[in-house]
């Protein structure tokens, strides 16, 4: 199969407005980030696919420069870099953007899978160090029970990513992560998803209260005491349901090492009859979790910051506040 027959690769050229407006979201970061870079940092590691959409839009806005081949210039060489699972999709995004680093591995590969005994080295450590790390993945959160302990791979990558910002000195740093709302966990996983909400919710009344007018006193209750599988959940409620969870599962796997921050917390796609798949994404910033704050107000305001401005982009494009009430 080529790189232009991958089903992922007709989605993204089909340049929907709402995942443009996503690519612009990211590029303003990006930019942002750009200008507090420091010297020998790279700037952005992104899963950028074969079309590079969201590159030649930091292209497009100046933050990058192409040469009138269309190749990355050499100075920008060192600041923005992708990996690609896909080895057509390497072979198509080689041609895309020729001098771009790509490492054809899968993010987990990179980061040489969850264990806390085996690391990246050299150049692949120094990319996965980058102020700006994009995994925009095109699949939903998996997830499964390890006995009684739930287990999510994407947040080990998360978990580990954070860690290495971390050593040999300490880089603040934006994740920018997009997923497939779907949520296909076993009823087992979602009942103790449940409890670990449910746990948070009688701990902090403002964290509860945030999410009750966010999916509405109906879905909040299911929420706390339902007992349905989430797959049966309408697209809205599901992705509501992840805009909950990941943000605060993010900050309970770095709690204490990281303050972090939702700068975005976005749901879009999965209108009935539009044919595009439901979506959820995130800007979410890790710094310093620095001494004066107490781990616990630092960890209350990076959930009350998750779920005070969910957004929703409209099928057109454009931003919405998101709330059910
Ligand atoms: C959704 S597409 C990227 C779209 C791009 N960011 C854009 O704005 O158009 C995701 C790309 O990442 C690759 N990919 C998916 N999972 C991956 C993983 N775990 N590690 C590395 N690459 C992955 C896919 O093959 C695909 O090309």
């Amino acid at each position: 199969m080529t790189g232009h027959g991958r089903g992922v690769d007709s989605a993204m050229n089909a340049d929907r407005p709402a995942k443009t407006a996503i690519r612009s979201l990211w590029a303003d970061v990006v930019a942002q980030e750009k200008t507090g870079l420091v010297a020998g940092q790279p700037l952005y590691l992104t899963l950028c696919g074969a079309a590079a959409k969201d590159l030649l839009l930091l292209a497009e806005r100046g933050i990058i420069t192409l040469t009138e081949t269309r190749a990355l210039s050499a100075p920008d060489e060192a600041l923005v870099a992708a990996v690609e699972s896909s080895a057509d999709g390497v072979l198509e995004l080689q041609r895309t953007m020729p001098g771009l680093k790509v490492f054809q591995q899968r993010i987990e590969e990179m980061l040489r899978g969850s264990s806390p005994f085996s690391w990246p080295e050299g150049e692949a450590r120094r990319w996965c160090r980058a102020k700006v790390v994009n995994l925009d993945f095109n699949s939903s959160l998996r997830g499964g029970l390890s006995g009684d302990w739930p287990q999510f791979p994407t947040l080990d990558v998360i978990d580990k990513l954070a860690d290495l910002h971390t050593e040999p000195s300490t880089q603040e740093w934006l994740l920018l992560l997009t997923l497939q709302a779907q949520i296909q966990w076993p009823v087992e996983l979602i009942q103790s998803v449940r409890g670990f909400l449910n746990d948070n919710f009688s701990h902090h009344q403002s964290f509860a209260e945030l999410c009750e007018r966010f999916v509405g006193p109906v879905a909040f209750e299911d929420l706390v005491s339902g007992e349905l599988p989430w797959a049966n959940l309408s697209s809205e409620a599901q992705q509501r349901v992840l805009m909950i969870f990941l943000p605060k599962a993010v900050a309970s796997r770095v709690r204490g090492r990281w303050r972090i921050e939702v700068e975005a917390n976005i749901r879009y796609g999965g209108e009935p009859g539009t044919g595009s798949a439901p979506m959820c994404s995130w800007v979410i910033r890790f710094a310093r979790d620095a001494r004066a704050v107490n781990a616990n107000d630092a960890y209350l305001g990076a959930l009350n910051s998750a779920v005070s401005r969910p957004q929703y982009i409209q099928a057109d494009g454009t931003f919405h506040l998101d709330r059910a009430v």
